[in-house]
Protein backbone atom coordinates (compact mmCIF):
# COMPACT_ATOMS: atom_id res chain seq x y z
CA UNK A 1 0.00 0.00 0.00
CA UNK A 2 1.33 3.25 -0.79
CA UNK A 3 2.07 5.23 2.47
CA UNK A 4 0.34 8.92 2.20
CA UNK A 5 3.48 11.67 2.20
CA UNK A 6 4.23 13.91 4.83
CA UNK A 7 6.14 17.20 4.57
CA UNK A 8 7.13 19.53 6.85
CA UNK A 9 9.43 22.61 7.87
CA UNK A 10 10.93 24.46 10.95
CA UNK A 11 13.07 27.45 11.00
CA UNK A 12 16.48 27.53 11.81
CA UNK A 13 16.21 30.70 13.99
CA UNK A 14 16.40 31.18 17.55
CA UNK A 15 16.74 27.99 19.89
CA UNK A 16 14.33 25.43 19.50
CA UNK A 17 11.94 24.89 22.47
CA UNK A 18 9.01 22.60 24.02
CA UNK A 19 6.43 24.48 21.99
CA UNK A 20 8.56 23.47 18.44
CA UNK A 21 8.68 19.73 20.06
CA UNK A 22 5.55 19.40 21.42
CA UNK A 23 3.40 21.34 18.14
CA UNK A 24 5.69 19.50 15.57
CA UNK A 25 8.91 17.59 15.73
CA UNK A 26 7.55 14.89 18.38
CA UNK A 27 4.60 14.27 15.54
CA UNK A 28 7.16 13.64 12.87
CA UNK A 29 8.99 11.66 15.04
CA UNK A 30 5.96 9.58 16.20
CA UNK A 31 4.62 9.18 12.78
CA UNK A 32 7.88 7.79 10.75
CA UNK A 33 6.92 4.34 10.34
CA UNK A 34 3.57 5.18 9.84
CA UNK A 35 4.26 8.06 6.55
CA UNK A 36 6.48 8.57 4.09
CA UNK A 37 8.23 11.81 5.44
CA UNK A 38 10.25 15.19 4.34
CA UNK A 39 11.35 17.49 6.47
CA UNK A 40 12.83 20.78 5.40
CA UNK A 41 15.13 23.32 7.50
CA UNK A 42 13.76 26.52 6.68
CA UNK A 43 16.88 29.07 6.19
CA UNK A 44 15.17 31.27 3.34
CA UNK A 45 12.01 31.53 5.70
CA UNK A 46 14.50 32.41 8.18
CA UNK A 47 16.00 35.67 6.31
CA UNK A 48 12.51 37.30 6.33
CA UNK A 49 14.15 38.39 9.73
CA UNK A 50 17.53 40.26 9.97
CA UNK A 51 20.35 37.42 10.98
CA UNK A 52 23.68 37.05 11.21
CA UNK A 53 25.17 35.06 8.05
CA UNK A 54 27.86 33.10 9.72
CA UNK A 55 25.23 32.58 12.32
CA UNK A 56 22.34 31.81 10.49
CA UNK A 57 24.85 29.41 8.56
CA UNK A 58 25.97 26.99 12.04
CA UNK A 59 22.26 27.75 13.34
CA UNK A 60 21.46 25.76 10.14
CA UNK A 61 23.31 22.90 10.59
CA UNK A 62 23.15 22.69 14.71
CA UNK A 63 19.12 22.58 13.79
CA UNK A 64 19.86 19.50 11.88
CA UNK A 65 22.15 18.35 14.71
CA UNK A 66 18.94 18.63 17.03
CA UNK A 67 16.42 17.18 14.90
CA UNK A 68 18.15 14.10 14.80
CA UNK A 69 18.96 13.62 18.06
CA UNK A 70 14.98 14.36 18.83
CA UNK A 71 14.57 10.99 16.66
CA UNK A 72 14.78 12.18 13.30
CA UNK A 73 15.81 8.83 11.65
CA UNK A 74 17.68 9.38 8.16
CA UNK A 75 16.73 6.06 6.90
CA UNK A 76 13.39 6.85 7.45
CA UNK A 77 12.94 10.12 6.81
CA UNK A 78 14.09 12.61 4.27
CA UNK A 79 16.18 15.44 5.69
CA UNK A 80 17.53 18.84 4.06
CA UNK A 81 18.60 22.39 3.96
CA UNK A 82 15.02 24.58 2.02
CA UNK A 83 17.86 26.98 0.25
CA UNK A 84 19.52 24.28 -1.53
CA UNK A 85 17.21 23.45 -3.85
CA UNK A 86 15.85 26.42 -5.58
CA UNK A 87 12.87 25.45 -6.95
CA UNK A 88 11.08 26.71 -3.74
CA UNK A 89 11.47 30.01 -4.50
CA UNK A 90 10.84 29.67 -8.12
CA UNK A 91 7.27 28.32 -7.78
CA UNK A 92 7.05 30.75 -4.55
CA UNK A 93 7.01 33.39 -7.47
CA UNK A 94 4.34 31.50 -9.40
CA UNK A 95 2.39 31.26 -6.77
CA UNK A 96 2.77 35.06 -5.46
CA UNK A 97 1.10 35.76 -8.97
CA UNK A 98 -1.60 33.64 -8.11
CA UNK A 99 -2.52 34.88 -4.56
CA UNK A 100 -4.63 37.84 -4.41
CA UNK A 101 -3.12 40.76 -2.35
CA UNK A 102 -6.55 40.47 -0.39
CA UNK A 103 -5.56 37.03 1.31
CA UNK A 104 -1.95 37.35 1.52
CA UNK A 105 -3.20 40.85 3.87
CA UNK A 106 -5.29 38.70 6.01
CA UNK A 107 -2.12 36.87 7.12
CA UNK A 108 -2.32 36.79 11.02
CA UNK A 109 1.15 35.98 11.64
CA UNK A 110 2.58 39.40 9.18
CA UNK A 111 1.02 41.29 10.89
CA UNK A 112 1.82 40.07 14.50
CA UNK A 113 5.47 40.16 12.98
CA UNK A 114 5.75 43.42 11.48
CA UNK A 115 4.01 45.07 14.88
CA UNK A 116 7.27 42.99 16.91
CA UNK A 117 9.76 44.36 14.35
CA UNK A 118 8.36 47.30 12.19
CA UNK A 119 12.03 48.61 11.47
CA UNK A 120 12.28 45.60 9.14
CA UNK A 121 9.04 44.87 7.58
CA UNK A 122 9.87 43.74 4.18
CA UNK A 123 8.12 42.27 1.05
CA UNK A 124 10.10 38.54 1.83
CA UNK A 125 7.98 38.72 5.36
CA UNK A 126 4.95 39.45 3.48
CA UNK A 127 5.11 36.92 0.71
CA UNK A 128 6.42 34.26 3.46
CA UNK A 129 3.23 32.17 3.39
CA UNK A 130 4.06 31.54 -0.13
CA UNK A 131 7.10 30.25 -0.55
CA UNK A 132 5.58 27.96 2.60
CA UNK A 133 2.66 27.02 0.14
CA UNK A 134 5.91 26.25 -2.34
CA UNK A 135 8.01 23.83 0.22
CA UNK A 136 4.68 22.39 0.64
CA UNK A 137 2.50 21.87 -2.75
CA UNK A 138 6.57 21.01 -4.51
CA UNK A 139 6.28 17.67 -2.72
CA UNK A 140 3.12 16.45 -3.39
CA UNK A 141 2.24 16.34 0.56
CA UNK A 142 -0.88 14.55 2.17
CA UNK A 143 -0.19 16.22 5.74
CA UNK A 144 1.79 18.66 6.93
CA UNK A 145 1.96 18.33 10.48
CA UNK A 146 2.02 21.71 12.66
CA UNK A 147 1.36 23.65 15.63
CA UNK A 148 -1.88 25.61 15.48
CA UNK A 149 -0.01 29.03 14.16
CA UNK A 150 0.20 27.57 11.11
CA UNK A 151 -3.06 26.92 10.30
CA UNK A 152 -4.27 29.97 8.62
CA UNK A 153 -0.97 29.66 6.14
CA UNK A 154 -2.36 25.77 4.97
CA UNK A 155 -5.38 27.53 4.32
CA UNK A 156 -3.93 29.43 2.05
CA UNK A 157 -1.80 26.75 0.51
CA UNK A 158 -4.60 24.39 -0.21
CA UNK A 159 -6.45 28.11 -1.70
CA UNK A 160 -3.66 28.58 -3.99
CA UNK A 161 -3.37 25.03 -4.60
CA UNK A 162 -6.93 24.72 -6.07
CA UNK A 163 -6.75 28.14 -8.07
CA UNK A 164 -4.09 26.97 -9.87
CA UNK A 165 -5.74 23.75 -9.99
CA UNK A 166 -8.92 25.15 -11.12
CA UNK A 167 -7.31 27.58 -13.31
CA UNK A 168 -4.52 25.58 -15.49
CA UNK A 169 -5.44 22.42 -14.45
CA UNK A 170 -4.82 19.41 -11.98
CA UNK A 171 -0.98 19.89 -11.29
CA UNK A 172 -1.25 19.95 -7.65
CA UNK A 173 -2.03 17.44 -4.22
CA UNK A 174 -4.36 19.81 -1.80
CA UNK A 175 -2.36 19.09 1.45
CA UNK A 176 -4.25 18.80 4.99
CA UNK A 177 -2.97 19.95 8.25
CA UNK A 178 -1.95 17.63 10.79
CA UNK A 179 -2.89 19.74 13.88
CA UNK A 180 -2.24 17.40 17.33
CA UNK A 181 -5.01 17.75 19.69
CA UNK A 182 -2.52 18.65 22.69
CA UNK A 183 0.37 20.35 22.49
CA UNK A 184 -0.69 22.70 19.55
CA UNK A 185 -0.22 25.69 21.30
CA UNK A 186 2.38 25.81 24.11
CA UNK A 187 2.15 28.93 25.81
CA UNK A 188 4.91 30.91 27.82
CA UNK A 189 5.73 29.99 30.98
CA UNK A 190 6.38 33.74 32.28
CA UNK A 191 2.51 34.50 30.22
CA UNK A 192 0.46 31.74 29.49
CA UNK A 193 -1.86 34.26 27.09
CA UNK A 194 1.00 34.22 24.42
CA UNK A 195 2.76 31.60 22.66
CA UNK A 196 6.13 29.82 23.43
CA UNK A 197 8.58 31.65 20.72
CA UNK A 198 11.83 31.70 19.85
CA UNK A 199 11.84 35.18 20.07
CA UNK A 200 10.13 36.29 23.30
CA UNK A 201 12.56 37.87 25.41
CA UNK A 202 11.87 36.70 29.22
CA UNK A 203 14.49 33.99 30.89
CA UNK A 204 11.65 32.37 32.51
CA UNK A 205 9.29 32.17 28.54
CA UNK A 206 10.72 29.12 27.21
CA UNK A 207 11.89 25.43 27.52
CA UNK A 208 15.26 24.82 25.52
CA UNK A 209 15.40 21.55 24.01
CA UNK A 210 19.04 21.80 25.41
CA UNK A 211 18.32 23.32 28.33
CA UNK A 212 20.28 21.97 31.88
CA UNK A 213 17.62 19.88 34.55
CA UNK A 214 18.46 22.53 36.95
CA UNK A 215 17.35 25.52 34.35
CA UNK A 216 13.96 23.71 33.51
CA UNK A 217 13.40 23.13 37.09
CA UNK A 218 13.65 26.83 37.82
CA UNK A 219 11.75 28.02 34.94
CA UNK A 220 8.77 25.73 35.82
CA UNK A 221 8.89 26.72 39.78
CA UNK A 222 8.96 30.24 38.31
CA UNK A 223 5.61 29.49 35.84
CA UNK A 224 2.81 32.18 36.11
CA UNK A 225 -0.19 30.19 37.75
CA UNK A 226 -3.49 31.58 39.53
CA UNK A 227 -4.43 31.85 43.03
CA UNK A 228 -6.93 28.92 42.67
CA UNK A 229 -6.41 26.13 44.68
CA UNK A 230 -7.90 22.93 42.95
CA UNK A 231 -5.74 21.26 39.78
CA UNK A 232 -7.94 20.31 36.94
CA UNK A 233 -8.30 21.56 32.88
CA UNK A 234 -10.03 24.51 32.71
CA UNK A 235 -9.07 27.03 29.86
CA UNK A 236 -9.90 30.19 31.38
CA UNK A 237 -7.03 29.33 34.02
CA UNK A 238 -4.05 29.68 31.08
CA UNK A 239 -1.04 28.73 33.11
CA UNK A 240 -2.13 25.99 34.83
CA UNK A 241 -4.05 24.60 32.00
CA UNK A 242 -0.41 25.27 30.21
CA UNK A 243 1.05 23.11 32.68
CA UNK A 244 -1.41 20.18 32.51
CA UNK A 245 -1.33 19.93 28.82
CA UNK A 246 2.47 19.50 28.87
CA UNK A 247 2.12 17.00 31.47
CA UNK A 248 -0.47 15.29 29.49
CA UNK A 249 1.04 15.43 26.37
CA UNK A 250 3.88 13.38 27.30
CA UNK A 251 2.51 11.59 30.12
CA UNK A 252 0.19 10.13 27.81
CA UNK A 253 -2.64 10.13 30.69
CA UNK A 254 -5.87 10.97 30.32
CA UNK A 255 -7.35 14.10 32.01
CA UNK A 256 -9.35 12.01 34.40
CA UNK A 257 -6.31 10.60 35.61
CA UNK A 258 -4.43 13.37 35.51
CA UNK A 259 -7.07 15.18 37.37
CA UNK A 260 -7.27 12.20 40.09
CA UNK A 261 -3.48 12.30 40.74
CA UNK A 262 -3.46 15.97 41.62
CA UNK A 263 -6.23 15.71 43.75
CA UNK A 264 -5.35 17.76 47.29
CA UNK A 265 -2.00 18.82 46.05
CA UNK A 266 -0.41 22.37 45.28
CA UNK A 267 0.85 24.11 42.12
CA UNK A 268 4.35 23.13 43.51
CA UNK A 269 3.68 19.24 43.23
CA UNK A 270 2.11 19.92 39.67
CA UNK A 271 5.14 21.77 38.72
CA UNK A 272 7.60 19.71 39.93
CA UNK A 273 5.67 16.83 37.89
CA UNK A 274 5.74 18.70 35.31
CA UNK A 275 9.40 19.32 34.76
CA UNK A 276 10.66 16.35 35.77
CA UNK A 277 8.61 14.38 33.09
CA UNK A 278 10.19 17.28 30.36
CA UNK A 279 13.79 16.98 32.00
CA UNK A 280 13.03 12.39 31.29
CA UNK A 281 11.83 13.37 27.90
CA UNK A 282 14.42 15.34 27.30
CA UNK A 283 17.63 13.81 28.27
CA UNK A 284 18.36 11.07 25.72
CA UNK A 285 17.76 13.45 23.10
CA UNK A 286 20.62 15.62 24.84
CA UNK A 287 22.81 12.69 25.14
CA UNK A 288 22.41 11.95 21.69
CA UNK A 289 22.84 15.97 20.76
CA UNK A 290 26.22 15.54 22.87
CA UNK A 291 27.23 12.55 20.77
CA UNK A 292 26.51 14.09 17.59
CA UNK A 293 28.75 17.33 18.42
CA UNK A 294 32.21 15.21 16.89
CA UNK A 295 29.93 13.86 13.77
CA UNK A 296 29.73 16.85 11.44
CA UNK A 297 30.35 14.95 8.55
CA UNK A 298 27.83 12.46 9.27
CA UNK A 299 25.46 15.22 9.84
CA UNK A 300 26.43 16.66 6.02
CA UNK A 301 26.23 13.23 4.59
CA UNK A 302 22.58 13.16 5.55
CA UNK A 303 21.73 16.42 4.44
CA UNK A 304 23.23 15.99 1.19
CA UNK A 305 21.16 12.87 0.61
CA UNK A 306 17.92 14.04 1.59
CA UNK A 307 18.60 17.64 -0.74
CA UNK A 308 19.37 14.80 -4.00
CA UNK A 309 16.51 13.23 -2.71
CA UNK A 310 14.22 16.04 -2.29
CA UNK A 311 15.57 17.81 -5.36
CA UNK A 312 14.37 14.96 -7.61
CA UNK A 313 10.82 15.29 -6.48
CA UNK A 314 11.09 19.25 -6.41
CA UNK A 315 11.98 19.09 -9.90
CA UNK A 316 9.42 17.46 -11.40
CA UNK A 317 6.51 18.99 -9.74
CA UNK A 318 8.17 22.75 -10.88
CA UNK A 319 8.56 21.94 -14.57
CA UNK A 320 4.55 20.53 -14.37
CA UNK A 321 3.50 23.91 -13.07
CA UNK A 322 5.86 25.57 -15.73
CA UNK A 323 4.42 23.39 -18.44
CA UNK A 324 0.84 24.36 -17.26
CA UNK A 325 1.32 27.94 -16.88
CA UNK A 326 2.89 28.51 -20.15
CA UNK A 327 6.14 28.92 -19.11
CA UNK A 328 7.82 26.04 -21.24
P1 LIG B 1 8.57 27.61 13.17
O1 LIG B 1 10.01 27.41 12.85
O2 LIG B 1 8.14 28.88 13.79
O3 LIG B 1 8.05 26.45 14.09
C1 LIG B 1 8.24 25.08 13.78
C2 LIG B 1 7.01 24.29 14.19
O4 LIG B 1 6.75 24.48 15.59
C3 LIG B 1 5.39 24.84 15.78
N1 LIG B 1 5.30 25.75 16.95
C4 LIG B 1 4.54 25.50 18.02
N2 LIG B 1 3.71 24.49 18.32
C5 LIG B 1 3.09 24.53 19.53
N3 LIG B 1 3.26 25.55 20.44
C6 LIG B 1 4.09 26.58 20.16
N4 LIG B 1 4.26 27.54 21.05
C7 LIG B 1 4.77 26.58 18.90
N5 LIG B 1 5.65 27.45 18.33
C8 LIG B 1 5.96 26.91 17.12
C9 LIG B 1 4.99 25.55 14.49
O5 LIG B 1 3.59 25.53 14.31
C10 LIG B 1 5.73 24.73 13.46
O6 LIG B 1 4.98 23.59 13.10
N6 LIG B 1 6.29 28.70 8.87
C11 LIG B 1 6.85 27.63 9.65
C12 LIG B 1 7.96 26.88 8.94
C13 LIG B 1 7.62 26.37 7.59
C14 LIG B 1 6.81 25.26 7.30
C15 LIG B 1 6.85 25.11 5.88
C16 LIG B 1 6.06 24.39 8.08
C17 LIG B 1 8.11 26.84 6.41
N7 LIG B 1 7.65 26.08 5.38
C18 LIG B 1 6.13 24.10 5.24
C19 LIG B 1 5.33 23.38 7.44
C20 LIG B 1 5.38 23.24 6.05
C21 LIG B 1 7.43 28.21 10.91
O7 LIG B 1 7.74 29.35 11.01
O8 LIG B 1 7.68 27.30 11.87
Amino acid sequence: MLMKRVFSGIQPTGKIHLGNYLGAVKNWVDSQGEFENIFCIVNSHAITTTQNPQELREKTYELARVLIACGIDPKKSCLFIQSEIDEHAALAWILDCNISMGEMSRMTQFKDKSQKNPKNINVGLFNYPALMAADILLYNADLVPVGEDQKQHLELTRNVAQKFNRDFGECFKVPEALIPKVGARVMGLDDPTSKMSKSANGANHAIFLMDTPDEILKKFKKATTDSEACIRFDENRAGVYNLLCIYETLSKKTRESIEGEFVGRGYGDLKKAVAEIVIETLRPMQEKYQLLKNEQGYIEKILEEGRERAREIAQKTYNQAKTFIGLV
